[in-house]
């Protein structure tokens, strides 16, 4: 088959690796030409485990095209994904400009029979505006073309993308005509030769589901960070409730750790594009208005546990953070507790040393540059250069290297020995017998 990605951000990008890697010749299209160029080189905007691999071979192999324009994969291609950005808008609701600019360019473009399918995050009725503005192009060219939209949600997880794409649990399809399921089942079968895993449903189903799964996620966390700050005040630590409701197979160990809070690209913004949906349609969306507003303060928590460490006098001391990436695995900064914590703390007077094992040139991007060339922001090299002369260690990112630290080295290095451990990766035993003051979430703080 010869298809065409549009759009080549984590979603685009992974669609369009993965189906190359499949014999597929694939055209990704994007509006930014340095990133095209770029990625001609080998060149990624993202970082994201297996893929540079799959991007540099499958280019050489001329199974992997990357151009500007449209017009490049037009006479070569009739299957279409959209995968450009849905951006939260002032009030939350995604921002669909990219996704009709793109319909409108297919629907002025096509000279056959075509199917598009549509990756984007977009709000139910998405597939209806993208069909309209594709008619509304072939209207104006006099052409009576059939074409299918089809809904196809994504659900990589960053960090793991290529696995998932490679290895889904499932694959909705939202579409009403014979001849979009079958260039989908054709288009799949190479990742689903052992497991049959294609979910047939109407295009409007197939929309709703990408946002409710990841709202149902959300929610979990949300859930188990509102249950931590209850524990906090009742002597309960929450890792014991934890793997004490995991083992009930009806709710799982999936998604319940408490932390600082969730970020990424994916939850805050489409929680927020739900509830926006819920208000259009005179909904009021009590729980997942509840879910945001737990997680707002989720992020808040690690600083706050400081203030009260430190009975409001932060201005002056300087913190370790351990980790400024939304999650292991990734240099993606995008909502990430991180930011929350920096911009209160430096705010607030004091000083931050941060390291992250990849996400540094991204916090370099993400902080005013009068911070850094005022030294109230170092990023250093190393996980215990950060630990210097710092009043306090907060862990935010759980990467490995930071799950078993030379405890004795951190506590010769701090100026007190305090650990505000963001999400939960410590023992409290061993951390009492360490010397060490210590807050979680959800647990009782430890006084050394
Ligand atoms: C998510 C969905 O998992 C994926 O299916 C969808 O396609 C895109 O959004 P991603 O944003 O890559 O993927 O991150 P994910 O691994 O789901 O984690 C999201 C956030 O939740 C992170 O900040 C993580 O630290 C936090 N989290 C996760 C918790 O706080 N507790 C948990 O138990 C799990």
């Amino acid at each position: 088959m010869d298809i065409t990605v549009i759009g080549t951000g984590y979603v685009g990008l992974v669609t369009g690796a993965c189906i190359a890697e499949m014999g597929n010749t694939v055209y990704c299209v994007d509006t930014d030409p340095k990133k095209i160029e770029n990625l001609k080189k080998g060149i990624l905007p993202i970082y994201e485990p297996e893929l540079d691999t799959l991007v540099t071979e499958n280019h050489a192999a001329d199974r992997l095209h990357f151009t500007t324009t449209l017009k490049d994969s037009i006479e070569h291609s009739n299957v279409f994904f959209i995968a450009v950005g849905t951006p939260p808008g002032e009030d939350g609701s995604a921002d669909l400009q990219y996704v009709v600019e793109v319909a409108r360019q297919i629907g002025s473009l096509i000279t056959r029979p075509s199917v598009v399918i549509n990756k984007s995050t977009v709000p139910v009725g998405t597939a209806d505006l993208v069909q309209a503005t594709i008619s509304e192009q072939l209207k104006q060219r006099g052409l009576d073309l059939s074409f299918d939209v089809v809904s196809n949600p994504e659900f990589l997880k960053e960090g793991s993308a290529v696995n998932d794409f490679m290895h889904p649990d499932r694959i909705i399809v939202g579409t009403e005509s014979e001849n979009a399921r079958q260039v989908m089942t054709e288009l799949y079968a190479p990742f689903i030769r052992n497991r049959p895993r294609m979910m047939f449903m109407g295009v409007r189903d197939a929309e709703m589901t990408k946002y409710a799964a990841n709202a149902m996620l959300a929610t979990k966390i949300s859930f188990m960070n509102e249950i931590a700050g209850l524990c906090e005040r009742l002597d309960v630590d929450i890792e014991h409730v934890r793997l004490g409701i995991g083992s009930d197979q009806r709710i799982g160990y999936h998604f319940i750790y408490a932390g600082c809070g969730y970020g990424g690209s994916c939850f805050p913004k489409d929680v927020k594009a739900l509830i926006s949906i819920a208000h259009q349609n005179d909904y009021e969306p009590k729980l997942l208005q509840a879910v945001e507003d737990r997680n707002a303060v989720q992020k808040q928590s690690l600083y706050n546990k400081l203030m009260t460490h430190f009975d409001g006098e932060l201005s002056g001391k300087t913190f370790a953070v351990w980790g400024l990436a939304f999650k292991p695995g990734t240099d993606d900064m995008r909502e990430a507790p991180s930011v929350v914590l920096i911009n209160s703390l430096i705010n607030a007077g004091a000083k931050v040393k941060a390291y992250d094992p990849i996400a540094a040139d991204s916090a370099r991007r993400e902080f005013p540059e009068q911070w850094f060339n005022e030294q109230k922001l170092t990023i250093v090299e190393g996980q215990y250069e950060a630990a210097i002369d710092a009043d306090a260690l907060v862990l935010v990112t759980e990467w490995k290297p930071f799950r078993r630290p030379d405890f004795k080295a951190l506590k010769k290095l701090l100026n007190h020995p305090l650990i505000v451990d963001g999400r939960n990766q410590y023992d409290p035993v061993q951390i009492k017998r360490e010397g060490f003051t210590y807050y979680g979430i959800g647990r009782m703080p430890i006084n050394a």
